[in-house]
């Protein structure tokens, strides 16, 4: 791999959470690795006053908790490359200190105007900032390309989503606007397009002629914990499923790009989410499902509800579950369901997609079958990352007893190879300029446009219930519901890939 240009990374919220236990500790682990610019700065960028020494004690603490390969002198030497300038994003005047600091560091560190500009802040900045920095000609590519990174969420809804890539777009190139989804970064979900692409077996079962439906699911154990302000205006509608899992669906549903370019990647996933059936407001009631967890007892503890936490309605209708059947129409699909669901406060953390298969045309062993009768590939995004093929087998003995088996690849098989943080490989992209793992305009404006519809309706309609779910359960049992067909439930996964059932050890 090409090692990038040198170039001045800046990160706007720098005394914040994300900075301090995803950016610099993945920043760290790209700099043992030997995979930064030879020469290459950061500069922190918030309203606080700091001096650069404090800003660097201050990640010092976080990168001894949250880096997994603590080195105390190797951290020092990092922290030299770290830096600190007190801006107020909303003051155009301030981005002057901005500009000097950076002409400095260029002309003292010889470094080209190569620029990233990482916005980890509030999402009421994700407009100001970039034109703020354009007023300043901090976009001007003339001495050195610059990018943009934006975080999620990109909007609120279709049409804040529209405003904001318009006014993006007034000042920076579409090739300049990097919008971060860390779902793509991760290892696992770009392994879906390795397990499609190269594996003659699975490309053509996967289709509506052999695939009974799709399934995907993301479940926290955690709650809201201190972000119950953010999340009352979000949702697990918006926090989850318009960005990570519509992006997931993407990948599993697309069609083989004609090369690994990143237009050639982004345009098959686009038409994925472009071709998602859009809900009629009928539909709306029966395809989705919103829940939020109420106080419940585990193992003796008492856990509180939604609505108990900091900073949350004790009203409030958010969802903190969400679970969704849609179809797509194009000819690969038509037909066939897709389920996603995602929520807090679920019984364990784990992310998968399961490709479920239709049962074969005659089923001979159809009343000696004590497992499932299909077969089922999952996914595993995380955690214990890999993925398992689900067959029948004739179980030992006298007559045809047929039991499901797992046949199982587990990435921690893989000892001597390191599993980069998705945040690693994502701020690496961006330094080389290669986009693909980021999600594009008209990606992230076609998951809000499914989506509008389902959020417009769970606001206003005061008839749509919000299914309580007690912490620690698998959500609303309404949601199970959503799977008509008779015998078929979600599927319950365990911490290990290999394991599953209500009853299993979380
Ligand atoms: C974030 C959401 O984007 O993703 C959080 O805002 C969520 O609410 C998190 O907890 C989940 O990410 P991961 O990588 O832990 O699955």
């Amino acid at each position: 791999m090409n090692r990038a240009e040198n170039q001045i990374l800046v990160i706007f919220g720098a005394s914040g959470d994300l900075t301090k236990r995803k950016l610099i500790p993945a920043l760290y682990s790209l700099e043992i690795q030997d995979l930064l610019p030879e020469k290459f700065a950061i500069i922190g960028v918030s309203r606080k006053d700091l001096s650069d020494n404090l800003f660097r004690e201050e990640l010092k603490d976080g990168l001894n908790s949250f880096s997994g390969k603590p080195d105390q002198n190797k951290i020092n030497g990092f922290l030299q490359k770290i830096y600190y300038q007190s801006v107020d994003a909303q003051n155009a005047a301030t981005f002057i200190d901005l500009k000097n600091r950076l002409e400095a560091l260029q002309f003292s560190l010889d470094i080209p105007a190569n620029t990233i500009y990482y916005l980890s802040t509030p999402p009421s900045l994700y407009g100001i900032i970039p034109d703020n920095l354009a007023r300043h000609g901090l976009n001007d590519q003339t001495g050195g390309w610059k990018r943009v990174i934006i975080e999620k969420p990109f909007g609120y809804d279709l049409q804040s989503a529209i405003e904001l890539n318009n006014s993006l777009q007034r000042d920076w190139l579409e090739s300049q606007i990097y919008r971060i989804d860390h779902y793509l970064g991760k290892e696992t979900v770009q392994n879906v397009l390795v397990t499609r692409f190269t594996n003659g077996i699975f490309e053509p079962l996967w289709n509506r002629n052999y695939v009974h439906h799709v399934e995907i699911t993301s479940a926290e154990s955690l709650g809201v914990e201190k972000r119950g302000g953010y999340y009352e205006g979000s949702g697990a509608l918006r926090d989850m499923i318009q960005n990570h899992l519509l992006q997931v669906v993407g990948l599993i549903a697309m069609e083989p790009p004609a090369s690994l370019n990143s237009d050639a990647i982004r345009n098959e996933t686009v038409k994925v989410l472009q071709s998602i059936r859009p809900y009629a407001t009928e539909d709306i009631m029966r395809s989705t499902i919103r829940g939020q967890y109420v106080a419940s007892t585990i193992k003796g503890e008492k856990i509180k509800g939604y609505r108990e936490e900091e900073g949350v309605n004790p009203d409030s209708k958010t969802e903190t579950f969400a679970a969704l059947k849609f179809y797509i129409d194009n000819w690969r699909w038509g037909g066939v369901p897709f389920y996603i669901r995602t929520g807090k406060k679920l019984p364990t953390r784990v992310t998968e997609a399961v490709i479920h298969f239709k049962r074969t045309p005659h089923y001979l062993f159809a009343n000696k079958s004590n497992g499932e009768a299909h077969n089922q590939l999952v996914i595993r995004i995380q955690p214990d990352e890999g993925i398992l093929l689900k067959f029948g087998m004739k179980t030992p003995g006298a007559g045809f007893d047929v039991q499901t088996v797992n046949m199982d690849f587990h990435y921690s098989d893989l000892s001597l190879t390191h599993i980069p943080e998705a945040y690693e490989r994502l701020l690496l992209d961006c330094m080389t300029g290669d986009s693909t793992l980021y999600a594009r305009a008209d990606a992230v404006l076609a998951a809000w446009k499914f989506l509008d519809p389902v959020l417009q309706e769970w606001k206003n309609n005061p008839c749509f219930p919000v299914h309580g779910y007690p912490a620690g359960t698998w959500g609303p049992e309404k949601a199970d519901d959503l799977i008509e067909e008779v015998n078929m439930t979600w599927r319950y996964p365990c911490k290990n890939l290999s394991d599953d059932g209500i009853y299993c050890e979380l």
